[in-house]
């Protein structure tokens, strides 16, 4: 089953086709993070403008890329939300249109589905479940515990800011341009990640949950402390203030493991996942279990292969809201057909 994915929940205009839910035949991404490098994070309207002006050329390209036509594609999965509603607006409505015009069904996939099911692009190799996912990116902190593609549990999830969201603005405190992950990973390289000492947030509870405001306050304290040299300063605290988020995140997943020790194996996804370092520790965390990653770094990020992936699975798995066992607010909806 051939699907064309749209995903353009935020900063990224994205189209992917993609066979049987892993076979990526193409993942077109255009980013306008660039244009927000010195803004210290995204602007809705001109995010929103962006998606206008990139969508059709990006489709172009995913069609002449593969040499498809609409009379291959079986179905179209575009990501309905959460995200910013400007930029989700331009992707359903294009979704809507295309589905409306070549008589395609349209499946509605949730942004969180799409990270989760990001880690089977490009792999052949048979899904494990149970399995635990930690689900890190600018907009969620999460933990499922997974039945199989569709079917989980959220079991832990944060309390304040997501992962992202704490390098983001961690960076921006730190003068490091937008992205921030990309940024401190970057600026961590050459320092001492035992140079400071971050606080670990919700370290006193029995908790699979987040919580990362206390180290975000903790590094604007350390910068007002060291703020006349803070130049020489910056790739120490870059290192150790990475090291904290990804010590916390490491930590929830040991917890989660003692709860849960029918697990086979535990998948990271979502932008943070990109992280060099939280990779490695967490591989660490979980041994003897295995650590599944994505394919590529450009899966990590948003993109449409993950989108195409999760409405294949949803297809497969004939997901309604029966089989669905989410038990907090944060569910995975089940497939809608707009058309
Ligand atoms: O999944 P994503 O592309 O978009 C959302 O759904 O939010 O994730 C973006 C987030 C940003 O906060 C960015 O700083 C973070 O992922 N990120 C990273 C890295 N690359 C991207 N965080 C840590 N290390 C990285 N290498
Ligand atoms: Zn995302």
């Amino acid at each position: 089953m051939i699907i064309l994915g749209i995903e353009t929940s935020c900063d990224e205009t994205s189209i992917a086709i993609v066979k049987d839910g892993c076979d990526v035949l193409c993942n077109i991404i255009a980013s306008t993070k660039d244009v927000f490098a010195d803004s210290g994070g995204v602007v809705p309207e001109d995010a929103a403008r962006r998606q206008v002006e990139l969508i059709l050329p990006v489709l172009h390209s995913a069609l002449s890329d593969t040499n498809l036509s609409f009379d291959d594609i079986d179905a179209i999965a575009v990501t309905k939300g959460p995200g910013l509603m400007g930029s989700l607006l331009v992707g359903t409505m294009t979704a809507r249109s295309l589905s409306y015009i070549y008589h395609k069904p349209l499946i509605g996939v949730h942004h969180t589905l799409g990270h989760l099911s990001s880690v089977w692009l490009n792999h052949s190799d048979t899904p494990q479940f149970p399995c635990l996912t930690l689900s890190v990116s600018g907009g969620h902190s999460d933990i499922w515990l997974r039945q199989s593609h569709t079917n989980g549990l959220l079991v832990g999830s944060t309390r304040d800011d997501a992962a992202g969201e704490a390098f983001d603005k961690g960076a921006a405190m730190l003068g490091l341009p937008y992205p921030g992950g990309p940024s401190i990973a970057k600026a961590a390289e050459t320092g001492d990640m035992s140079a400071f000492v971050f606080p670990i947030g919700l370290s006193q509870e029995k908790t699979c949950d987040f919580s990362f405001s206390g180290l975000k306050n903790s590094l604007r304290l350390t910068i007002q402390k060291h703020e006349s040299n803070l130049e020489s300063l910056q790739a120490d605290l870059a290192a150790s203030y990475q090291e904290a988020i990804c010590n916390q995140l490491c930590k929830r997943i040991e917890h989660a493991l003692t709860l849960y020790p029918e697990v086979k194996e535990v998948h990271v996804v979502g932008g943070v996942s990109a992280n060099t370092r939280l990779r490695e520790m967490l591989q660490k965390s979980i041994s003897p279990l295995p650590l599944r990653t994505t394919h590529s770094i450009s899966f990590c990020t948003d993109n449409a292969a993950m989108i195409a992936a999760a409405g294949f699975f949803m297809h497969q798995e004939n997901t309604d809201s029966a089989t669905l066992a989410f038990v907090t607010s944060a569910t995975l909806s089940p497939e809608q057909t707009f058309s």
